[in-house]
């Protein structure tokens, strides 16, 4: 998926990389809201067009007394945003809203600019931040679907750019007309790749499964900092199995935590609030290394004001991603520990008090991934945390299978051993990852 949104060879219009967004307001009717409910969800719009690398050169939140199916927003509304879009040089608006495709065509028509609502973008920050082949696939899927419902005429920039999404064209494009029978043709291309990258990924899974150490994957909103704690708690080390999983995913780095435990550290996507129930397929793709983790590392900013409905918001989509990964077994889906980040952006006495909190609570840790506070805290409560489960279980391996006697002694801690002619017997604590991928080997027997 394309990166760079803003390409200096794009055929027309729309040089300047510069946005406006725009939060709509309904301040009367079914969706009426608070104005405060509206800024901050422009805040956080404006974060989200800022991650593409936009330049947001002016947000504002628009008030609506009445839906206009034409255009959403009243005509004196669309006149005056007008005029300031073309002082400003604005070549791209975000509605952070939903558009149906004709509001979405009329905009660009009396804005004579590209229009982009809430879902739009969306798929750029998918698109720009897939990480997995199935990921990627899964958002272009998306994102044609989301084209083909509306008149969104950026099939050529699509094919030009290798892979851009194309909403975020320039509005010279409005001229093209989408080709619906070649869109058709690309969705039953991706739709037959898709199946072959689900094919594969079963395969990846297995020499996975084969590496016996457990995953933890990092969780969170979109800029509470998860991959600077990746970088500050992977830069140090190297790890003899790293090449393996560099050929797998580039975002999984392996650890050797004090205690000698070794883990696997998975860096996500980013979590958005609101996410049409639409993505949320797309979604999960990107989201494929936490269903399979053995712990979640939730990272929260506790800085930012809208921390804790932040926090509910990543868990309520933990809570529809397991749904959707159909995997209702309550007892597979891992527990999270919440890293409660930034605390070196907090005034000294609100710091010592989180500190303190989180130093009470067995499933926070307070760190600041910036200057490297808290760290070797958190990496203890993940070690902790993953010996809580251990079990104990006794095993018979043939003598001569050194293979499956090493594994044992690699992964879990021998408390017993004796040896007769044939086998030994080996008395061994796990964690619960462990044993499942103890299970799948073959030569190991489990004793009742
Ligand atoms: P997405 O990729 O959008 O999901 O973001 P992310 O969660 O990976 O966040 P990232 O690590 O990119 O950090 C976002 C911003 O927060 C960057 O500007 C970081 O420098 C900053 N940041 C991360 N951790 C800290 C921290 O502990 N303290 C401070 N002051 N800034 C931090």
């Amino acid at each position: 998926m394309a990166k760079d949104l803003y390409p200096t060879d794009r055929p027309t219009g729309g040089k300047t990389g510069r946005a406006a967004v725009v939060r709509p307001w309904w301040r009367a009717g079914a969706r009426r809201g608070t104005r405060s409910d509206a800024e901050t969800g422009l805040e956080e719009g404006v974060g989200l067009a800022r991650a593409i690398s936009l330049n947001v050169v002016h947000h504002e939140v628009v008030a609506i007394s009445k839906t206009r199916p034409a255009t959403l927003l009243g005509g004196g509304a669309v006149s005056a945003l007008g005029t300031t879009l073309n002082a400003l040089d604005v070549d791209l608006v975000v509605v952070d809203g939903s558009l149906t495709p004709i509001q979405q065509r009329n905009l660009e028509r009396a804005w004579d600019r590209k229009v982009i609502d809430r879902t739009g973008l969306i798929l750029e920050i998918f698109g720009a931040r897939a990480r997995t082949r199935e990921g990627q696939l899964q958002v272009e899927l998306a994102a044609l679907t989301y084209q083909r419902s509306r008149l969104v005429r950026s099939w050529t920039h699509l094919e030009r750019q290798r892979g851009a999404l194309g909403f975020v064209g320039g509005p010279g494009e409005s001229q093209l007309e989408i080709d619906r029978r070649l869109i058709g043709e690309r969705i039953g291309k991706l739709q037959r790749r898709l199946a072959q990258v689900r094919r594969t990924r079963t395969l990846h899974r297995a020499a996975r499964a084969r590496v016996p150490f457990p995953v933890v994957a990092l969780v969170g909103y979109t800029n509470a900092g998860k991959s600077t704690l990746f970088n500050r708690i992977t830069q140090a080390e190297t790890f003899a199995h790293d090449q393996l999983f560099a050929t797998l995913d580039p975002t999984m780095r392996g650890l050797t935590l004090k205690t000698g435990r070794k883990i696997i550290l998975s860096d996500t996507v980013g979590f958005i609030s609101d996410l049409p129930t639409d993505l949320v397929e797309a979604f999960s793709a990107t989201l494929e290394e936490v269903a399979g983790a053995d712990l979640i590392l939730h990272v929260r900013d506790i800085s930012h004001p809208e921390s804790d409905r932040q926090k509910r918001d990543v868990e309520t989509i933990l809570s529809d991603l397991h749904s959707v990964n159909g995997d209702d077994e309550e007892a597979k889906f891992p527990r999270a520990l919440e890293a409660r980040n930034k605390i070196d952006c907090l005034e000294p006495e609100i710091r010592a008090e989180f500190i303190r909190a989180a130093a009470q609570n067995p499933s926070a840790v307070a760190v600041s991934a910036a200057n490297g506070e808290g760290v070797d805290e958190l990496l203890a409560a993940i070690d902790a945390r993953l010996a809580e489960n251990q079990l104990e279980v006794s095993v018979d391996v043939e003598i001569s299978d050194g293979a499956n006697i090493a594994w044992l002694y690699r992964s879990g801690t021998v408390l017993e051993r004796h040896d007769d002619d044939a086998a030994a017997h080996l008395k061994v604590r796990l964690d619960p990852a462990d044993f499942e991928r103890m299970s799948l080997r073959n030569g190991i027997t489990i004793q009742a």
